[in-house]
């Protein structure tokens, strides 16, 4: 680093209005007029909002969202709003999607709508007699966890069970007590956590130990989304694709250096209409995670089998902590938007329609890679991009991209060739 560094040491910076801190950070980093003006932009997003959902903010992010169309879950159409960057995403629903459409579409279900909240207790002198003391206090325990939150309560929801475990630790044995609630059309964590923190001074005076966590479990292994769909042989392109697929997954519930790919794929989708609804991207990624290693080896979140007749039925099931009331779900008009595009009254019927999602997602994964390899159709968007970082501008995007393409060469030197050319 030379002398010169200005300090990071930024004091009062997160008192400072957005366009204070861009020009702060403007004086940091030695930006560019342009690239002040660009940050100033913030989209269609009021700063004011955007000013109060995280902090420090100087500017906004904004990533595409696309549409995917002829997706059918249970009987009901759907189009899906989807954010992403990434470019085949949308498509690749909507293909999925398309080809199982005559077929019934997508079948979905829920086990429920259950959010866990874990209480870590240490130091308890006899574990095992502290763990039956909890259990005995359900009744108390339910009381004060429903007094936390009234309204859930009214909407049907609040606590729901009590689980307590002696987990054996580096550290010692730890009761571990598992608060089980019915969140209902919250993705609830904060209904959890509040009823978590309450909790832990009444288990310290029950037990003698200590607490020290209390948080939610994003292993949301009680509020599982499971979608399921059958694609005809012939609508697939007939047999041998079909059993490509099959191999496919079969390699990924094998070895996890294949699963992590063919999940993260997975979550392509998923993630995608996640985030348009103002949803927690991390917390449903780390519970699929979290999930597809449930059985002590990490594979597949989807399944993929033939059927008597010869077609082929694909599964999934996945943890779907999604929400429709509270964070940004409520406050991003853009996520307002999607969830009025997506038409859902609920939060169950939003997570079986996100695991139908990531179902159709693997399906075209799995059948590109099977069949043709995923880079052709990649290549157009891939194309127009490069010529786009070439300096193409307008018409000249998809002229240039054009040639790449047909010159089998997507590379930006030859781009700035074709570029030249073309201006020439
Ligand atoms: C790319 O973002 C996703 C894939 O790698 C998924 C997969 O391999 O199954 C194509």
């Amino acid at each position: 680093m030379s002398n010169t560094t200005p300090s990071s040491r930024l004091s009062g910076f997160h008192k400072l209005s957005p366009e204070e801190r861009l020009q702060q950070t403007a004086d940091f980093a030695q930006l560019d007029a342009d690239t002040q003006a660009h940050l100033r932009n913030m989209g269609n997003i009021d700063p004011q909002l955007a000013d109060r959902l995280i902090e420090n903010v100087i500017g906004t992010m904004n990533i595409p969202l696309g549409i995917a169309t002829s997706m059918k879950v249970d009987g009901q159409d759907h189009i899906i709003p989807m954010a992403t960057e990434e470019s085949s995403v949308v498509a690749a629903v909507s293909n999925a999607a398309r080809q199982c459409y005559d077929h019934q579409g997508f079948i979905t279900s829920m086990s429920g709508t259950h959010m866990i909240a874990q209480i870590q207790l240490v130091q308890s002198p006899n574990p095992h007699d502290s763990r039956l003391r909890i259990l005995e206090r359900k009744e108390e325990i339910r009381q004060l966890c429903n007094e936390c939150d009234p309204i859930l309560v009214k909407m049907g929801g609040g606590f729901h069970d009590l689980q307590v475990r002696v987990l054996q630790t580096e550290g010692g044995p730890m009761v571990i007590t598992h608060l089980i609630v019915d969140t209902k059309d919250a993705m609830g964590a904060n209904a959890v956590n509040t009823m978590a923190e309450t909790l832990a001074p009444h288990l310290e005076q029950w037990t003698g130990g200590k607490v020290y966590l209390r948080i939610l479990s994003n292993l949301a292994d009680q509020r599982l989304a499971r979608a399921r769909a059958v694609w005809p042989c012939a609508a697939i392109g007939g047999a041998a694709v079909r059993d490509g697929i099959i191999a496919a997954y079969q390699f990924a519930a094998a070895d996890p250096y294949r699963a992590a790919t063919h999940n993260k794929g997975i979550m392509n989708g998923i993630s995608a209409v996640v985030l348009a609804t103002g949803n927690d991207t991390r917390a449903v990624e780390a519970g699929a995670h979290a999930y597809a290693a449930r059985h002590g080896h990490y594979g597949s979140l989807t399944q993929w089998e033939i059927t008597s007749e010869g077609d082929l039925a694909g599964s999934i099931e996945i943890p779907m902590a999604v929400g429709l009331v509270g964070g940004a779900t409520k406050l991003h008009p853009t996520a307002r938007a999607c969830l009025q595009i997506l038409h859902v009254q609920t939060a169950e019927r939003l997570a079986r329609i996100i695991a139908a999602v990531g179902l159709a997602q693997n399906f075209s994964a799995l059948k590109a890679l099977a069949t043709t390899g995923i880079q052709k159709g990649h290549m157009s968007l891939h194309a127009q991009n490069i010529a786009m970082m070439a300096g193409a501008l307008g018409e000249e995007i998809a002229t240039v991209a054009d040639r790449l393409v047909a010159l089998g060469k997507v590379r930006v030197d030859i781009a700035l060739e074709e570029l030249k050319k073309l201006r020439s």
